[in-house]
């Protein structure tokens, strides 16, 4: 949530930190603004909107100065507005703030800066930091001295980037709970919550811990713990590249993510047997086993727990991350959480897993970003390999959890499978042709309000993650479930033409779903069937290649993926960037 870039050079910064702007805009997208230093002077512009209309209003890129932090944000405290926009500026405009995150102590600190005459001009939590950090400053005139001092006063989660008006050569970041990044190129350095921001200018990348804070020059990185102690890091290599983050042909990123599945399903196979045997060691070692994530990765966690109890006997839990600490009293030293997630940044599953470790619990995780915060707070991370992935909505980081997923549980029964990947990839490209008719389908159903997806055991997590994409990209109800439970309640809900989508592939589930597709066409469902079988009751059949069973939900999850994508379009929603949403959601 909220996305942060800086760049000091010894060239104008305002396009290079634009440009970062629209390759981290997936973290937020109500408002954004650009700060330079020169002349003595911080520049600041900003609006409301997207960046490219923002820009062309308001001309980010002419801003001056070979020194500048920009913001994209998500609204937290304060509505979206131009004020509320970062960057934030203290009342002297010597100091400006980018921010993510939320400071939970806002209120009194800022009680406390009116009282000693500061005035305010916005309503964020932000522009509390922008005062504290002017205070500091006047009193030390040391740039990261004086923010490591007004950082000590916050309560919250931040990642943030600060310049001062008359120090035209330096930006300081800090960090505690929220990403930052420091990319080191030729003659400049980034500052970035994301590698994505500064990638097509170098690779080298300095991943801040928590709790450190930073102070960058063109060409020098002093990085420092919160009690000022200095760190040595030397900058790691990142292997994504710009081509991973462009939209080729394709008219939305989230397109172009569900069409790379085909490869992607097949990189996520390529793990180092060592670190699979060892993740699957620890399962079977473990006296209770929590698996956990949000959104979709939850329900790839969901898969995961599902064959984990019946195909090896091993009892866990997939829990919601926001919920895991409900669960405490199950956790302690011989306890294993498994964390699944893209970014590796969800403050809702950070929280859950630093509150397991407190217990004693070991963390492993699935991740896709390598440097991420989960992936360096886990005892073992196991990557995704599936490249960045820019739409909000999570497509290829699901199928390449599934597979990981996968490949974990074989090592647990002590099995090898690698053919059966080469053959999910042949079914992905097979099922992307299901597009076509899922056009039609989104034409016929596309004045239908509320949707319905069901399925039965292994296939359920598929169903709830069809209702999500579908919600979150189309803005349409929809609701994902066990066919089972239809007839305790929803079925009421039932009349004629309503669209009920039904996973159904030939297995020991098969026969019992076909009696729930026929309770429901006697009530007049509309029923799309997404099955390797033609069974005659289906209105309409999405008919999916049969893989083996474990990477069935690969081939069923695909179409409904397209399905949300083109009701989205139908209805003119930006499928890339829903209302409300940010792809990495680093706020509790
Ligand atoms: O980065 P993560 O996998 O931890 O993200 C978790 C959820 O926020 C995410 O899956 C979300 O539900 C997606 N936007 C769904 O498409």
């Amino acid at each position: 949530m909220c996305g942060i870039v800086g760049c000091v050079s010894d060239e104008p910064v305002a396009g290079t930190l634009v440009d970062g702007l629209r390759r981290v805009e997936y973290r937020g997208y109500d408002s954004a603004g650009v700060a330079t230093v020169s002349g003595g002077r911080i520049h600041v512009r900003k609006g409301v909107g997207r960046i490219s209309d923002i820009e062309a209003k308001k001309k980010l890129t002419e801003l001056k100065g070979t020194t500048g932090i920009a913001h994209t944000r998500w609204a937290t405290h304060g509505g979206v507005s131009e004020r509320n926009a970062h960057p934030q500026t203290s009342c002297g405009d010597s100091v400006a703030v980018v921010h993510n995150g939320i400071i939970e102590n806002y209120v009194s600190l800022k009680r406390g800066l009116v009282a000693r005459g500061h005035e305010f001009r916005s309503e964020t939590d932000t522009e509390v930091i922008a005062h504290l950090i002017e205070e500091e400053y006047l009193r030390s005139k040391e740039p990261l001295r004086a923010t490591l001092a007004a950082t000590k006063k916050l309560s919250g989660q931040f990642a943030i980037g600060v310049v001062f008006s008359d120090r035209p050569d330096v930006i300081v970041g800090a960090r505690r709970d929220a990403p930052l990044i420091v990319g080191v190129g030729d003659g400049k350095t980034f500052l970035a919550s994301d590698v994505l921001a500064f990638i097509e200018h170098t690779d080298r990348s300095v991943f801040l811990d928590n709790q450190e804070a930073v102070e960058i020059t063109k060409d020098s990185v002093k990085m420092v713990t919160a009690n000022g102690r200095e760190v040595v890091r030397r900058p790691t290599q990142v292997a994504w590249e710009l081509a991973d983050i462009s939209k080729s042909d394709y008219a939305h990123y989230t397109l172009k993510e569900i069409n790379e599945q085909a490869r992607t399903v097949a990189g996520a196979a390529v793990q180092e047997p060592g670190r699979v045997a060892a993740f699957a060691k620890a399962l079977v070692g473990a006296s209770s086993i929590f698996i956990t994530g949000s959104g979709t990765s939850y329900h790839a966690g969901l898969l995961m727990k599902s064959r984990l109890n019946q195909e090896a006997g091993i009892r866990c839990d997939a829990i919601v991350s926001g919920e895991l600490r409900e669960h405490d009293g199950l956790l302690g030293d011989k306890s294993v959480v498994v964390a699944l997630s893209q970014s590796g940044e969800t403050a809702d599953v950070l929280e859950a897993v630093r509150g397991a470790k407190r217990r004693g619990a070991k963390v492993l995780s699935v991740v896709n970003a390598a440097g991420s915060t989960l992936a360096r707070e886990s005892e073992l991370a196991l990557l995704l390999n599936c490249g960045p992935e820019v739409g909000v909505a999570a497509t290829k980081s699901f199928t390449a959890q599934v597979v990981v997923a996968n490949m974990v549980v074989d090592a647990v029964l002590g099995k090898r499978r690698a053919d059966g990947v080469a053959q999910l990839s042949k079914a992905v490209a097979e099922v992307l042709k299901t597009d076509p008719l899922v056009k039609k389908l989104v034409q016929k159903y596309r004045d239908r309000s509320d949707f319905y997806f069901v399925a039965r055991g292994y296939q359920s997590p598929v169903a709830l993650e069809g209702a999500l994409k579908l919600k979150e990209l189309s803005y349409l109800h929809a609701e994902g479930m066990p066919a089972s439970e239809l007839k305790h309640g929803t079925l009421a809900l039932i009349e004629k033409g309503t669209p009920v989508v039904m996973i159904n592939p030939t297995g020991p589930n098969h026969a019992d779903s076909l009696s729930s597709a026929e309770e429901l066409r006697a009530r007049g469902a509309d029923l799309i069937g997404v099955s390797d079988e033609e069974d005659g009751v289906y209105r309409h059949l999405i008919r999916v290649p049969k893989v083996e069973d474990r990477f069935m939900p690969v081939v069923e999850v695909i179409p409904l993926q397209l399905l949300a994508y083109h009701f989205a379009v139908a209805r003119n929603r930006d499928p890339d960037y829903p209302r409300n949403l940010a792809k990495s959601v680093t706020v509790k």
